[in-house]
């Protein structure tokens, strides 16, 4: 059990995802966009669940079906309320009022787009709530404070939150800016966010005005800092450039503290569930797409792409090699350059060295497939499957036509195009017969050298 299922307070956690995101200048909405092959939304909610809220409510805009149902995706149990008008983020907190009204002990107010948040902040943001705060405001120093709105300081004290847009010149240089992300006492959180109005440059009603409601109502602010690099808000695209950079340095090193190897680090792309066992090495310039599984001691040589598969102890995939959903190399089978797998299972101690694809398909164990070998799974309608039994031998540049079986110990001669079955432990060849012409080439070059050049 973590340390926060502990936690006896009561947490509703509100991720506000009714942005437009018009600054992405995209036709999908901004919170959609992805981080390590996950959308910014679902890296928010996985960090709650293990933050320990009790419930979590999600504020989509107007007829955003798409954003609610990715919410549900990520996290079942989640509530989903609308923002009919995009009016601020207080006002976005709102929506979320019949949720407020049964009442918690901590209320969390998350950005769907601010999508690299640790647990642990947001478990130390909750600890100033224990500690008797009724607002905790996360702080942060970036590099660039520009369009952050700024945390005002006085004797110690939070005593405002000024947008960017609404500050003075010297609030302007005031270089602590907010996260956006907020916990409140659950039981001011209602009256707070009620006090807020929207007198200011965007006439929007800002959740940051919740400090000013708190001091007036006599209520203590305080902030907790985060680094720079957990709490950056996505804006638009360089910004989401720059969320993956972090998320894979993040990732880069977890594996490496896990015990595997990366010769290049900032070469390799991890997606949000890359999971990598002991000892795996893995060569420069590798991709992992989402839901794949290196276990211990295989290598996974440069220049390889893998989506949905999983490479089993000690095999090898590359250089150059494509994986796509569902290849699954057995422990210590062999995938070399230039071979594409596709739902396949390869057996282990298998051998696919050399230019082939093989899909729709299971390979047995100690298997050779031949360079330039392909199973011809696809007719332009439907897809069938080729099973080649185990210890088989499949000579180059042999072309499988699927729905075929190629028994247990056979061979299959080079260059063959295999439409039936080949029961195990004999030989297939479709071929023609060789014709040789003694002494033609000859021949044929006395006759060339006769006859006049017409180059
Ligand atoms: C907000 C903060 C700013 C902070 C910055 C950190 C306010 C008023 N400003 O500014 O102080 O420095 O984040 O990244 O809180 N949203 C809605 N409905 C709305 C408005 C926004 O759901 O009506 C959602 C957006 O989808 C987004 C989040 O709230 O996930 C923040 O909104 P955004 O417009 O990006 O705020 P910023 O200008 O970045
Ligand atoms: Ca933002």
């Amino acid at each position: 059990m973590s340390s926060t299922e502990r936690n006896p307070r009561t947490c509703l956690a509100i991720v506000l995802a009714a942005g437009e995101g018009t600054r992405m200048k995209s036709a999908r909405p901004k919170v959609l966009h992805e981080v390590g092959g996950r959308s910014m939304l679902a890296h928010v909610l996985a960090s709650l669940g293990a933050a320990g809220a009790d419930a979590v409510a999600v504020v989509v805009g107007p007829g955003r079906e798409d954003v609610a149902e990715a919410a549900r995706a990520a996290s079942p149990g989640a509530e989903i309320y609308v923002q009919t008008e995009r009016l601020g983020t207080a006002h976005a907190v709102l929506a979320a009022r019949s949720a407020l009204a049964r009442g918690y002990d901590d209320v969390l107010v998350l950005f769907a787009d601010t999508p690299l948040v640790t647990p642990e902040t947001l478990r130390r943001l909750r600890a100033a709530l224990a500690d008797g705060a009724a607002l905790a405001a996360l702080g942060f120093e970036p590099a660039d404070p520009t369009g952050y709105g700024r945390l005002l300081i006085a004797d110690g004290r939070l005593v405002a939150i000024r947008e960017h847009k609404d500050a003075s010149e010297a609030e302007r240089r005031v270089g602590l800016c907010n996260a956006g992300l907020m916990a409140l006492s659950g039981r001011d959180a209602l009256s707070l966010l009620d006090a807020i109005g929207n007198a200011n440059v965007q006439k929007e009603f800002y959740l940051t005005d919740a400090v000013e409601a708190a001091r007036a109502a006599s209520l203590a602010a305080v902030h907790v800092l985060a680094g720079k690099h957990e709490v950056m808000g996505v804006n638009d695209r360089v910004q989401l450039a720059a969320a993956e950079a972090i998320f894979q340095a993040r990732m880069r090193e977890a594996a490496m503290r896990d015990g595997a190897t990366l010769i290049a680090p900032e070469t390799v792309f991890f997606s949000h569930d890359t999971k990598l066992g002991r000892d795996v090495l893995v060569e420069p310039n590798v991709v992992f797409l989402p839901g794949c599984v290196v276990e211990d001691g295989a290598v996974i040589h440069a220049f390889t792409h893998l989506e949905g598969a999983t490479v089993r102890a000690g095999a090898t995939a590359g250089p150059y090699a494509r994986l796509r959903p569902r290849a699954d190399l057995g422990p210590k089978s062999k995938v070399g350059n230039f071979v594409e797998i596709k739902a396949a299972k390869i057996g282990a101690g298998a051998k696919i060295s050399h230019l082939s694809y093989i899909g729709d398909a299971s390979v047995g164990a100690n298997a050779n497939i031949g360079a330039g070998t392909i199973t011809c799974n696809y007719d332009g309608f439907n897809k069938a499957r080729t099973d080649i039994g185990e210890g088989a031998f499949v000579g180059s540049n042999s072309s499988l036509v699927a729905p075929v079986r190629i028994g247990a110990g056979a061979y299959v001669g080079s260059g063959s195009v295999i439409t039936k079955d080949v029961a195990p432990d004999s030989l297939a060849l479709e071929r023609g017969t060789q014709a040789e012409k003694p002494g033609w080439a000859t021949r044929f070059r006395a006759a060339q050298a006769r006859r006049p050049k017409n180059r």
